[in-house]
């Protein structure tokens, strides 16, 4: 339920987002043909109310694909996982209690936190130090039927209960995630670079693979007799691929020849910054296609397009792996077109370019997010700092009310 309503406002958002340009250009026309004072005075409201809206829209988006909050996101899902692989189900319980989470260990998607009301990386943390210590008391049967090799039919025994007491003190958990982000946020800058690598030989692949696909064409024209033969069997036409998928075999290359031991869900870590770096990307190029105007107003309407109608398939939710190569393989088997535009205009597209200029900022996002990744440990600082002075205030506390009970108790009179 939560999923499907944060998908429709990130989809609303993004409609919005996109088709703030169409409304533009439909105002730009109206004071030509209708030149009365009110009627562009109440349209140029709308203008600024429009324009209002993009930047809501805008500002919405930027913290969705913000690669600080999703690091905090991942840490947070593989603290959960080492709980869960811990058995200790209790302080699973009480971080999906308090924070409205929902199978975090095994949820395979970005954006998984309510962006409205945990704005930045830290706002999640940073409520945990607000946040009382609890204690959960656990039941557990000791003795009783079916247990301790009594018969379960045995109706002569009496059925008893231990009780646990399970301390849960947010402040320390914070510490621990903190931890964990630091670690993720390590692996995330060698990451990177995998990624950089990766994403700069999927167009060669891409050609290298077009040329072998036209080679194998033109020769089985030339010997007609053969063309039995090479319709190979048991391959489905669906699962040629049109580029290489280097980059998850690339990480685990690495992953092989490292002495210390990777974060419990590195790759499902790496398959999601890829996604979220595609969907970034993606915006970005929407971005400068709408900032270009007339030039890219084509290539921006056919790709806002294609976009919107694969945003929940591909980026929102829990996804599959290798969804971020799957996009960029759905656009790159898009046949060129043409499209007629609100001003009577016809437009080429070119997906093949499209996805050149995707590709292209992936590198340049890329590059960006190892140098923000790279001040984590420093962003820790402020927030390391007050939960010291957390921990510190409540034994401080504790030894004050210590010392009251021993003078009570007159040792020292
Ligand atoms: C997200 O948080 C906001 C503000 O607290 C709340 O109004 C909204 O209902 C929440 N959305 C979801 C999907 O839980």
């Amino acid at each position: 339920m939560r999923t499907t309503s944060r998908h429709h406002s990130f989809i609303a958002s993004t409609a919005l987002l996109l088709f703030g340009t169409i409304l533009h250009q439909i105002h730009a026309f109206v004071p030509s043909l209708r030149p009365s004072h009110s009627v562009y005075r109440l349209y140029a409201i709308q203008n600024d109310d429009e324009e209002q809206r993009y930047q809501a829209a805008l500002a919405h988006n930027k913290i969705r694909t913000d690669v600080k909050n999703f690091l905090t996101q991942r840490a947070i899902q593989s603290f959960i996982f080492l709980l869960v692989q811990c058995r200790d189900p209790h302080t699973v319980r009480w971080l999906e209690n308090t924070y409205e989470f929902r199978n975090m260990e095994s949820y395979h998607g970005t954006g998984a936190f309510n962006l409205t009301k945990w704005k930045t990386w830290d706002s999640i943390l940073d409520d945990m130090l607000h946040q009382p210590k609890d204690c959960v008391i656990v039941q557990a049967k000791r003795r009783g039927r079916g247990h301790g090799g009594w018969s379960a039919n045995n109706p002569y025994l009496e059925e008893r209960f231990v009780e646990f007491r399970i301390d849960i003190d947010p402040v320390s958990l914070a510490s621990r995630i903190l931890s964990v982000r630091e670690q993720i946020a390590r692996e995330w800058r060698e990451d990177l670079v995998t990624l950089r690598t990766a994403n700069d030989q999927i167009l060669d692949s891409y050609y290298d693979m077009g040329r072998a696909a036209r080679e194998d064409e033109s020769s089985s024209l030339q010997e007609e007799t053969n063309v039995e033969q090479l319709v190979t069997p048991g391959v489905d036409e669906k699962q040629r691929r049109v580029f290489d998928r280097n980059a998850m075999l690339m990480l685990t290359s690495t992953m092989i020849f490292k002495a210390f031991a990777s974060s419990p869900q590195r790759q499902g870590n790496f398959d999601l910054l890829y996604l979220l770096l595609t969907q970034e990307s993606l915006h970005r190029v929407l971005r400068e296609y709408r900032k270009s105007g007339d030039e890219r107003e084509v290539s921006y309407e056919w790709l806002k397009e294609f976009y919107l109608s694969r945003v929940s398939s591909f980026f929102d939710g829990h996804q599959d792996y290798g969804r971020a190569d799957d996009f960029l393989e759905e656009l790159l088997m898009a046949p060129p077109s043409t499209k007629e535009l609100s001003s009577s205009r016809i437009g080429f597209i070119d997906p093949l370019r499209i996805a050149e200029d995707i590709i292209t900022m992936r590198s340049v996002v890329a590059e960006e997010w190892q140098t923000e990744i790279a001040s984590v440990p420093e962003d820790h600082m402020g927030l390391r700092k007050k939960l010291l002075s957390k921990q510190m205030g409540s034994s401080l506390v504790e030894q004050e009310t210590k010392s009251s009970l021993e003078d009570e108790d007159g040792v020292f009179q």
